[in-house]
């Protein structure tokens, strides 16, 4: 399996903030948003990863992240050249994908929970067609929204339905076999032009192939597409960090506990590691994120 992290698109929500940056270079707290996805992914076990940005970022992430050879993966970079849909992404990274599956991860989604993230290891180790992962929200109209059936099947997804059938917000973490790129290849633009993610997602859930996994209350979601959910995400960055005493989304954290770094490197590469909170772990509110 390959990842593939989406850092393009326009960002018109969070102007004037992008209006010459790169919304998933954007600061989360203390690391740019893309480290979060990134740490994800290397956390799930993926060691080759495309980013695709815009052509007029892809320079600067080439520049923070380099061929991850510092971190015992390998990143390949690649460009959007206009928003022309999540899906459509999907089509830039065949040559990188080849007859591989697929772990698409947005690059301003940010998720923390479990350390390590075992509910998401065993879906991806038993995902067949699409996988995907939602979570309950007080405002599913912002979101791709997941209809189940009595059973758990999804029955039904919606891309920001003004009247939402459920509140089961589809997060932007997705698993697919090789046949996404022949069906994201098939599909027609949205009425906004675009190849839209929920369409392609749409092929899976009508022949049967699409399951979704449901992240309970140990997990946090942020979709960091406001500025409203920028500073929520870097709040809780800062309090749960502060708490464990550990970096939450550092690339080399994650690289470390999975074995592809040394400890002299963590040490060497890694900034300040955060102090424990004077008052020590809050164990209620932190025991399920420690290992
Ligand atoms: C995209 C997807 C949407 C999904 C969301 C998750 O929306 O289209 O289905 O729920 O990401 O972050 P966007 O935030 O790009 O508008």
């Amino acid at each position: 399996m390959r990842g593939i992290i989406l850092a393009g698109g326009s960002a018109t929500r969070l102007r004037p903030l992008t209006l010459v940056s790169s919304k998933q270079l954007l600061p989360v707290y203390d690391k740019p948003m893309i480290y979060y996805p990134l740490s994800l992914l290397i956390e799930l076990g993926l060691r080759e990863i495309l980013v695709i940005s815009t052509p007029e970022h892809r320079d600067q992430y080439t520049r923070l992240l380099g061929d991850g050879s510092r971190l015992g993966i390998r990143l390949e970079y690649t460009v959007q050249d206009a928003p022309r849909g999540l899906a459509h992404a999907l089509l830039l990274a065949r040559p990188f994908i080849g007859g591989r599956r697929i772990c698409l991860a947005l690059g301003d989604n940010l998720f923390h929970g479990p350390d390590p993230p075992g509910r998401l290891r065993e879906s991806l180790g038993r995902h067949r067609g699409c996988t995907l992962f939602s979570r309950k929200v007080t405002e599913p109209e912002q979101y791709g929204v997941a209809t189940v059936d009595a059973h758990g099947r999804v029955v039904a997804l919606e891309e920001k339905p003004t009247r939402p059938r459920s509140d089961l917000a589809v997060t932007g973490l997705y698993f697919y076999d090789n046949d996404a790129l022949d069906k994201a290849a098939a599909l027609t633009p949205s009425r906004r032009g675009e190849l839209e993610i929920t369409d392609l997602n749409r092929c899976y859930v009508r022949e049967g192939r699409a399951s979704l996994v449901e992240l309970g209350d140990d997990w946090a979601w942020f979709d960091t597409g406001t500025p409203d959910s920028l500073l929520d995400a870097a709040q809780y960055i800062r309090t749960h960090q502060q708490l464990r005493g550990r970096p939450i989304g550092s690339p080399e954290d994650a690289a470390f506990r999975a074995g592809l770094i040394s400890r002299e490197e963590l040490v060497r590469q890694s900034g300040p590691v955060p102090a424990p909170s004077s008052a020590g772990p809050r164990r209620g509110l932190l025991s399920e994120h420690r290992p």
